[in-house]
């Protein structure tokens, strides 16, 4: 059942290339995105004021990325807002906000809750789920599915690649409707698209690097994770995966937020994973990589193959991803970051699927 591999962890990573390709291409059609089950029409789009992403855990971090993705593509302001304190902030919603639910389960009660709550409100929901015909799946107005097929493992993967992936169809998508696209533009982004799953089967290919990485860095007390845009959406992620299942306190940080109080805690023996795949803020991340290095930490970067050799002159080991549209490069800088909590994990002799206190689906607030 677990495919060969020891742990589910391990074969939902290596699975995501199809769950990618499985969520995606059957929406491609001739370059063109196809949302069929999407009721919701031009006019009714325009007349949206904003969105609100609601999630929690993994899903929310998807929801970080999308608003970064989903503002630049729509030009409407995007709110991100994790479940639990969505119903308790008087959220200001009404018929004129779509709520964007994000759950691999749809059985999350705080999601839940926070749906009908924004339904009450007037929102009109739109849910990205994986599980068919789940709780939050039903009562949406519309819903996309992730085809990544069962997620056993606690920590997700396959549910998050697939998620994105959503997000950047649903993106283009209400873009082209909404014209604030252009079509050269739109191309280069399908384009993009369809090469991710075989740029995902060539990060895993080279797992023994990040395996030996993580062979360098397990007994590390302390791990920050920094980065700036998208590059910090995936930050929050890799820290998550990495306390979630290897017990190592681990926070992820907006690269430039750093001097503002956490730098205090950097000295010698502090792993900082800085990412910097995202080219346009490559050189500002660079400094706040200087900044660590000279108060003692150990840094493993991650970046695009045009920056590698940037970026190597400065850390002490460096990730290397193949370059894509800037808007797509979490779907590839996510799976180094799974590895690497996941062979962390397993150098400690962690319980990788079950991890302590953790349930797959948590379905009480
Ligand atoms: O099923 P959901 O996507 O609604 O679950 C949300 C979180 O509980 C979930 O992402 C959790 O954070 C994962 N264990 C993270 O790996």
């Amino acid at each position: 059942e677990k495919g060969g591999y020891e742990h589910f962890m391990a074969k939902e990573i290596m699975e995501q290339p199809k769950a990618f390709r499985d969520t995606i291409f059957p929406r491609i059609q001739q370059g063109r995105v196809v949302l069929d089950d999407l009721q919701i029409g031009r006019e009714e789009l325009e007349g949206l004021d904003k969105l609100y992403i609601i999630a929690c855990g993994s899903s929310y971090h998807v929801g970080v990325a999308a608003k970064y993705t989903l503002e630049r593509l729509l030009r409407k302001p995007v709110e991100v807002t994790l479940a639990s304190e969505f119903r308790y902030c008087e959220p200001i919603v009404t018929e004129r906000t779509m709520a964007l639910v994000i759950s691999q389960s749809g059985e999350t009660i705080d999601t839940l809750a926070a749906m009908r709550e924004a339904k009450r409100l007037g929102a009109r929901v739109l849910s990205i789920v994986n599980v068919v015909g789940s709780t939050i799946a039903r009562e949406s107005d519309d819903v996309l599915y992730t085809w990544a097929g069962p997620e056993i493992a606690v920590a997700t993967t396959k549910a998050y690649s697939t998620q994105l992936a959503l997000i950047y169809l649903i993106g283009l998508y209400f873009a082209d409707l909404l014209g604030t696209i252009s079509r050269e533009e739109y191309g280069r982004i399908v384009d993009e698209l369809l090469l991710i799953p075989t740029k995902l089967e060539q990060i895993l290919e080279n797992r023994k690097d990040i395996q030996y990485f993580a062979s360098i860095y397990f007994n590390h007390p302390s791990v920050f994770f920094i980065g700036r845009n998208i590059d910090y959406a995936v930050g929050l992620e890799g820290s998550l995966k990495l306390k979630e299942i290897s017990y190592i306190h681990s926070e992820a940080y907006a690269a430039g937020e750093l001097k503002h109080g956490t730098i205090s805690l950097i000295e010698p023996g502090t792993l900082v994973v800085a990412l910097a795949g995202y080219s346009q803020l490559f050189e500002k991340t660079m400094s706040n990589v200087v900044e660590v290095k000279s108060r003692g930490a150990d840094v493993l970067g991650l970046t695009v193959a045009s920056k590698a050799e940037d970026m190597a002159k400065t850390t002490d080991h460096t990730i290397v991803i193949p370059d894509t549209h800037p808007m797509l490069l979490p779907s590839l800088e996510v799976v180094p970051m799974q590895l690497f909590a996941y062979y962390v994990a397993l150098q400690r002799g962690c319980d990788i699927d079950k991890p302590r206190n953790l349930a797959k689906s948590v379905t009480v607030e």
